[in-house]
């Protein structure tokens, strides 16, 4: 008979060996790092100018950044840094390259549905990527402990303090103190403070709000990672809530966002477990607009179905039996999305399956259903100890049709979530552009 202390016993020995297996079968030295970009394909599918043009101005001006040129050859390479330079200096044909950023806070979007290997954290990191390139800044939060997009990004050596677990503590810590003051008499006040909390929870939320950032190789993408110890989360907030019963779980990582400056992102990305628990219900009640990737196969049809329906019961569920906390806590329920979309994934146009899918999206959920699917493509791949999306890798290392399908693929999906966006945000914002 085995029991939860042969569990622990060897979770330990497992530890005890953790290092060296490390070294045995992983290659920590590999560090991510972001490939230049050529003047093709920063003239073709960034500023869509014939490359000329843009060559005419770069040599108007030896001032602007130039790139690197190839040993070899005649094409130029430009960094992102550089690129971004660029669109802050320079106009072409009148037309400004800085996308259009309407003022206030930064979009929330979430990523999210139950099926595990649907295309999630890909559309999260394509989506992260193609705004970077477009000129955003962009934040990604990785709900998943099991942190696809966080060991994508080139990050391994994560700590669950610094997940969204760490960000739920804090939270608890400050909502506990923020009750205990709406007391005149704190003897009345019937739920702890934050110093009778537990300890570890205490000195996990004594971080501070830039603590739980960190960066990527990409110079304008930040994360809040995650790793497969904050899968934790999920059982531990349901013992604080036993131990707080007046926190409003949910709100934890909307009001974590909403303490970060106005300009430092322009959008936010959440990566969101295959599951209605602590953290995809953060995720949903932080976001502004909910992006539902589907696989073309029956059981994500399925899935969906069954997504869609337990997250509206989750957020019904919470709207009306918090309703008197949640309006203390300054939160707004029901919970709105400025929007919903769904995206179809892994697409292959010539399988009459997929086709057949497709359709019957398209009847079931109308013009909630994004046009242009992701295609399925060999471009996304792990590539080396990374997942590399279309957009990281170098088109030299395949075919190049291969890749500009892809890449045509993921900009149209990113072009379509861009209109939807800006919609939301137009409607959001507090003016006119920053
Ligand atoms: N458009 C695509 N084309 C080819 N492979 C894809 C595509 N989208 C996802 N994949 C692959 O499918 C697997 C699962 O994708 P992932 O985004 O991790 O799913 P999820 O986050 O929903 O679990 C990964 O191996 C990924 O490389
Ligand atoms: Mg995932």
């Amino acid at each position: 008979m085995r029991d939860h202390s042969d569990l622990q016993a060897m979770n330990e020995r497992s530890l005890t060996q953790q290092a060296a297996v490390r070294r045995a079968t992983f290659s920590p030295g590999e560090v991510k790092t972001l490939r230049p970009f050529s003047i093709w394909e920063i003239s073709q599918f960034m500023f869509d100018v014939p490359a000329d043009t843009l060559r005419r101005k770069l040599a108007d001006d030896p001032s602007l950044p130039q790139g690197e040129t190839e040993e070899d050859g005649r094409q130029r390479w430009f960094s992102l840094a550089e690129i971004n330079e660029l669109r802050r200096r320079v106009k072409l044909r009148g037309k400004k390259l800085l996308p259009e950023r309407p003022k206030g806070r930064a979009m929330r979007v979430a990523v999210s549905n139950f099926k595990g290997g649907v295309g999630k954290t890909v559309v999260a990191q394509h989506l992260a990527n193609a705004a970077a390139l477009d000129g955003y800044r962009v934040l990604c939060v990785d709900f998943d402990p099991q942190a696809t997009l966080t060991h994508s990004m080139g990050l391994n050596e994560v700590k669950e303090w610094n997940t969204v677990w760490g960000i739920m503590c804090r939270d608890l810590c400050r909502e506990a103190d923020r009750i205990m003051a709406s007391y005149d008499d704190p003897d009345d006040c019937p739920y702890p403070a934050a110093d009778e909390l537990p300890e570890d929870v205490q000195s996990i939320g004594a971080q501070r709000v830039q603590d739980f950032i960190q960066p990527t190789c990409w110079p304008t993408i930040d994360v809040i990672p995650s790793c497969a110890n904050a899968a934790f989360v999920e059982f531990a907030s349901a013992q604080y809530r036993g131990l707080h019963k007046a926190w409003t779980f949910f709100g934890c990582v909307a009001r974590y966002l909403d303490e970060l400056p106005d300009d430092q992102y322009d959008l936010i990305v959440f990566d969101c477990p295959p599951a209605i628990g602590y953290q995809s219900l953060n995720a949903a009640f932080a976001a502004d607009i909910l992006y539902v990737p589907s696989g073309p196969g029956y059981w994500e049809y399925d899935s969906t179905t069954s997504y869609l329906g337990q997250l509206g019961d989750a957020m019904g569920d919470i709207s009306d039996g918090f309703a008197t906390l949640a309006e203390d806590a300054g939160i707004k329920l029901p919970k709105t999305f400025l929007d919903v979309r769904l995206l179809m994934t892994r697409f292959e146009a010539t399988n009459p399956l997929h086709s057949a899918m497709m359709d019957a999206f398209r009847n079931v959920f109308g013009a909630d259903v994004c046009a242009h699917p992701i295609e399925m493509t060999r471009a996304v791949e792990q590539s080396g100890r990374f997942q590399m999306s279309v957009y990281e890798q170098d088109y030299r290392q395949m075919t190049r049709e291969t890749w500009k399908r892809a890449r045509q693929s993921f900009d149209r999906a990113y072009g379509e979530f861009k209109e939807t966006l800006l919609v939301s945000w137009r409607a959001h914002s507090d003016g006119p552009e920053a």
